[in-house]
């Protein structure tokens, strides 16, 4: 079971676009995917929309659309940032898809008739912004407690899912296995939230009709999240395709944001072992990114869109950036001025200037081509190591989600390059005939430094490796794989190199905008 590496984001409500807060998880997803890929693994990394609902549906009233037509315009959007971002996903699931509703019918048909599912009535508070169900108890000065919005009185026959009764089940599997819930804090929050009491959930509505119909019952439409979780499963021909559905089922990640971790962790699994089927192996639960110092809103003026910063700094600065920048499990803050910062002294500076020096030299000393490797002395053997020890850490980083600690890492390598460019001084060499294969060897060295690099950051940033790649006179990066590609030597001596534009040109501080 589960041979595949299945990595899922959120799917996004679309009554927005894309800002880079909603970027975030699927960059993280993105970089997780093409780890494994170029580790050799089989990966299915899904992303898509959410589209139904009340927000969805008064999102397009106030257009006077339909919420189908609403919803196709604004999947256009999602489609256009993940190819600006270079998103490697293998799947976009839309909720209004049939093949989509068709499962999550069957589902909710299964739970029916196992009595996991029953009718009563609801009366409470809804937030129509988190489309969550509320009790007055969770309320904050009258209003949602998670993003401080009015709240609206609901008073409906609805059709309820027993939740209660697998309160204790969920909560055994969450302390039984530590990697279930991540980061740790979270997995306390959400233990103590099940400890607290678990009330059986609402799962349907009557009030309005934008919603996948009840198949036993047509004046109910599913609630938006019983749907939405659902997806997970329909994208994989969950009920249709059982050999399919078993290759990839269950979840390797499953990916958030802090404020939908309770629906991952605590109603989904719910409804999986009401279904009997395997839950998620591990939902890691990631922080909020403010800008500026202030919550993104439109009313506020502030939301940062990832076209801004492409057009600026280009897309693997921008992919580097929110990596680099921010610890995955924390709330983090944007700023323009950090990120102009790191573009000038990380790419420009420390990766831009020894890929440019670099093939210079060659090209300079040795007409392009990539020397003879020699013998290796102690330095070369130092660096050798080095990386050798650096694809291990990444194993270890990358398991954990540890993007910025992976890359910091990955830096003291780029760091580790300059240096042994700088005390093998070639330049210097060049200058005495006889000490001609002291040059080739450390000319040769530096080369294949600059590939590995090229290898340790192509997760992150694959165009930029796939750059390096090409220019060292090298097949595609997409065809390599770990850890074999990554042994020291791999670049074959002559091998033909050329120079090319500068990878990341210096930006003056103060170009960009608002710094
Ligand atoms: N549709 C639901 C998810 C259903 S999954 C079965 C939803 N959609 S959303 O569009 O509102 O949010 C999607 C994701 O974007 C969430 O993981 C959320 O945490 C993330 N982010 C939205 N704003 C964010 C920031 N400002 N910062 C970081 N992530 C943020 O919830």
């Amino acid at each position: 079971m589960g041979e595949v590496f299945y990595i899922t984001t959120p799917i996004y409500y679309v009554n927005d676009v894309p800002h880079i807060g909603t970027a975030y998880t699927t960059l993280a997803a993105d970089v997780i995917a093409r780890y494994h890929r170029l580790k050799g693994r089989e990966v299915f990394f899904l992303t898509g929309t959410d589209e139904h609902g009340q927000k969805v549906a008064q999102a397009a009233a106030e257009r006077h659309e339909s919420p189908q037509a609403w919803a196709d315009e604004m999947v256009s959007h999602f489609k256009e940032n993940w190819e600006l971002l270079n998103i490697s996903n293998d799947d976009f699931i839309r909720t209004t898809q049939n093949r989509h509703t068709q499962v999550a019918q069957l589902f909710i048909e299964r739970l029916k008739e196992s009595d996991d599912v029953y009718l009563g009535a609801y009366e409470g508070w809804y937030c129509v912004h988190d489309e969550s169900f509320l009790l007055s108890s969770q309320l904050k000065e009258g209003a949602c407690p998670d993003c401080n919005r009015p709240v609206e009185w609901v008073k409906e026959e609805n059709y309820f899912f027993r939740l209660s009764k697998y309160a204790d089940a969920v909560l055994k599997h969450i302390e039984e296995n530590p990697e279930f819930v991540q980061p740790e804090s979270r997995r306390n929050e959400v233990v103590s939230f099940i400890r607290s009491g678990l009330a059986d959930q609402s799962i349907s509505r009557t009030s309005f009709t934008w919603g996948i119909p009840l198949p036993f019952d047509a004046r109910h439409v599913m609630y938006v999240w019983f749907d939405a979780l659902l997806n997970y499963i329909s994208a994989i021909d969950f009920g249709s395709d059982s050999k399919r559905f078993e290759s990839v089922w269950p979840a390797d990640w499953h990916l958030v944001g802090k404020e939908i971790l309770r629906f991952h962790a605590v109603i989904w699994p719910a409804m999986l072992m009401a279904a009997g089927l395997p839950l998620p192996k591990r939902i890691f639960a990631h922080g909020w990114l403010t800008v500026e110092g202030q919550k993104m809103s439109k009313s506020l003026g502030n939301v940062v869109r990832p076209r801004d910063l492409v057009d600026e700094f280009g897309v693997d600065a921008y992919r580097y950036y929110f990596m680099r920048e921010f610890s995955f499990g924390v709330d983090g803050n944007f700023s323009r001025r950090t990120m102009l910062r790191r573009y000038n002294a990380e790419l420009a500076n420390d990766l831009g200037n020894l890929e440019s020096r670099v093939l210079t030299m060659v090209h300079k000393y040795r007409g392009g081509t990539a020397p003879e490797p020699g013998v290796p002395d102690r330095e070369e053997d130092t660096l050798a190591e080095r990386s050798e020890a650096l694809y291990r850490s990444l194993d270890s980083r990358l398991a954990d989600l540890s993007f910025n600690e992976a890359l910091t890492e990955v830096w003291e390598f780029v760091h580790a390059v300059n240096r042994y460019v700088d005390v093998s001084a070639p330049w210097a060499l060049a200058k005495d005939e006889t000490k001609a294969p002291e040059l080739d060897r450390v000319l040769y060295n530096s080369l294949e430094g600059l590939r590995q690099i090229a290898l340790f950051i192509a997760p992150f940033m694959p165009g930029t490796a796939e750059k390096i790649y090409e220019r060292l006179g090298l097949e595609a990066i997409s065809g390599s794989r770990l850890p074999d590609s990554g042994t020291w030597g791999g670049l074959p001596p002559g091998s033909s190199t050329t120079r090319a534009e500068a990878l990341f040109p210096r930006m003056a501080e103060g170009e960009a905008e608002g710094s």
